[in-house]
């Protein structure tokens, strides 16, 4: 990662990477279930630099300076934290209202409606332009390179633009783009669009992001699009719109050196759920949101244990559901449903000392996570919709025993990656039903071909060289500008 040093590096995202609770005995911290901070974080440590976001945690405020920054990682200090405080009002407007009850559905195809209150609208351009007072607050430079991350912020790059002229603006699009007529609807189209044309670099997971994107400008914009060469230009203004597929940092010895073994992680996790040494497991790792496509999943646990009824009492799948926006009625409800639904499978199928589903409904951190992967036969992905996923990566990474099987939804931008995943369509029951018997019953040879596989893309296509990519390609970018200039 080369082109990461020397540069003066501002992260804007809206969760942040360390969060300070308070407890019975004194303030600890935990790491937030996001894909967003488990990929830019690694990314961060390696450039040190400053990360811009929400103060969220009860204890956040009780361990910053008087400027609002901690240094992070807790113990080893390698960037700056700066938090930012939102009041009651601008939090629910923004963070739960426009953001998540208005993009983050608007850009899914998850067959729940968007909600556009005007309200909203106005608190999200409020908390926009107090990241952007504050970019400019932390900048020691004229010229940082500034990375904005995500639907918390479309109106941030324009915003930074006006008041640093020279910036290097990158932004990242952690969540899928939709088609033209899907993002029409929303009534602040056009300033979402200006907005994110501030930018120097547009980066979305994937080209058909991209595609969506540019048609997206086309039809609401008075913009030139280049096709060919994948740009934009407006107000004189030329943003290059790329895919850059983001990853996660691959485990390094000392990391994997401090893991359990595979076999005490069966056992350990076995024990706790009270099931014997040769129970066959999958396990499905999530925030519990509806796009994650958690009920397909029991479904597709159900039809199968329908179709194979040997299974019964051979079989579970481990669900963590880490609580998220639950102050949104939606996922009051989809959380309800849930544990409605898994009570009744479990009630079909259960028996004295055994389920066909454990719903574990809290927040777990990334070694109770990586126990599960390393314990399970299967890991389940199937989201309706999904930017990317990391939770595919990450159970490839944590499988150096190169065994255990993929189920992947063609929904989740990883697809086109992990190519030796068993993928599904996940509004397909019997489809994904039938993948998972064949995953429980793939011999050894045939796992240990795909996840090696698996595992050759994971490492090579790691988050810093996501970074990397967006940084070279701005850093070329810079210069032809400069040169152009000159002419
Ligand atoms: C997705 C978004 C991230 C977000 C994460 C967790 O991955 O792309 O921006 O941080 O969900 O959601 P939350 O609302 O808890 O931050």
């Amino acid at each position: 990662h080369a082109q990461l040093r020397g540069d003066e590096l501002i992260v804007v995202s809206n969760r942040e990477p360390y969060i300070h609770e308070t407890g019975p005995d004194g303030v600890h911290f935990k790491r937030p279930a996001s894909g967003l901070v488990t990929a830019v974080e690694p990314v961060m440590r390696a450039c040190s630099g400053t990360w811009i976001a929400h103060g969220s945690g009860s204890a956040d405020r009780s361990v910053v300076d008087k400027h609002d920054r901690v240094m992070v990682p807790p113990g080893s200090e390698e960037y700056t934290l700066r938090r930012i405080w939102l009041t009651p009002e601008e939090e629910q407007g923004y963070y739960y209202g426009f953001a998540n009850e208005g993009l983050w559905p608007l850009c899914h195809v998850a067959h729940v409606r968007p909600v556009f209150r005007e309200s909203d609208w106005e608190a999200y351009r409020r908390v926009n332009e107090r990241f952007a007072d504050a970019v400019v607050a932390e900048a020691r430079s004229a010229d940082p390179v500034v990375l904005v991350q995500d639907y918390h912020f479309a109106l941030l790059p324009a915003l930074i633009r006006q008041r640093l002229p020279r910036a290097t603006i990158l932004t990242f699009w952690h969540i899928p783009w939709p088609n033209p007529e899907s993002f029409s609807i929303c009534p602040w189209r056009t300033e979402l669009l200006e907005g994110l044309l501030g930018s120097t670099i547009l980066g979305f997971h994937t080209r058909f992001h991209c595609k969506n994107f540019i048609e997206t400008v086309d039809r609401n914009l008075e913009a030139r699009t280049e096709h060919e060469h994948s740009t934009v230009t407006i107000n004189k203004q030329t943003t290059l719109v790329e895919s850059y597929p983001i990853s996660i940092a691959w485990p390094s010895d000392t990391q994997r050196a401090a893991w359990p073994s595979v076999a005490d992680c069966r056992s350990a996790v076995r024990h706790r759920l009270g099931l014997g040494p040769a129970h066959k497991l999958a396990v499905g790792v999530d925030r519990f949101d509806y796009t994650k496509g958690i009920l397909e999943r029991i479904h597709a646990v159900e039809r199968m244990l329908e179709k194979h009824p040997s299974w019964v009492g051979e079989f579970s799948l481990v669900q963590v559901a880490a609580p998220s926006r639950s102050d949104l009625d939606e996922y009051k409800a989809f959380q309800q449903r849930i544990h409605q639904v898994v009570g009744r499978v479990n009630a079909r199928f259960g028996s004295p000392g055994y389920q066909a589903i454990y719903l574990l409904a809290e927040h777990h951190e990334h070694d109770a996570v990586t126990e599960l992967y390393r314990a399970a036969e299967v890991c389940m992905v199937t989201s309706l919709h999904d930017g990317m996923n990391l939770v595919c990566k990450e159970f490839v990474a944590a499988r150096d025993d190169e065994q255990g099987v993929m189920i992947l939804s063609r929904f989740a931008g990883a697809a086109a990656e992990l190519n030796e995943a068993l993928i599904v369509n996940p509004y397909h029951v019997e489809e994904s039903a039938d993948a998972l018997y064949r995953a429980i019953t793939m011999p050894a040879a045939e796992q240990r071909e795909r996840m090696a596989n698996l595992r050759m893309t994971v490492r090579d296509f790691n988050v810093y060289r996501w970074a990397g990519r967006m940084l070279a390609d701005a850093a070329r970018w810079r210069l032809r500008e400069r040169i152009e200039a000159r002419m």
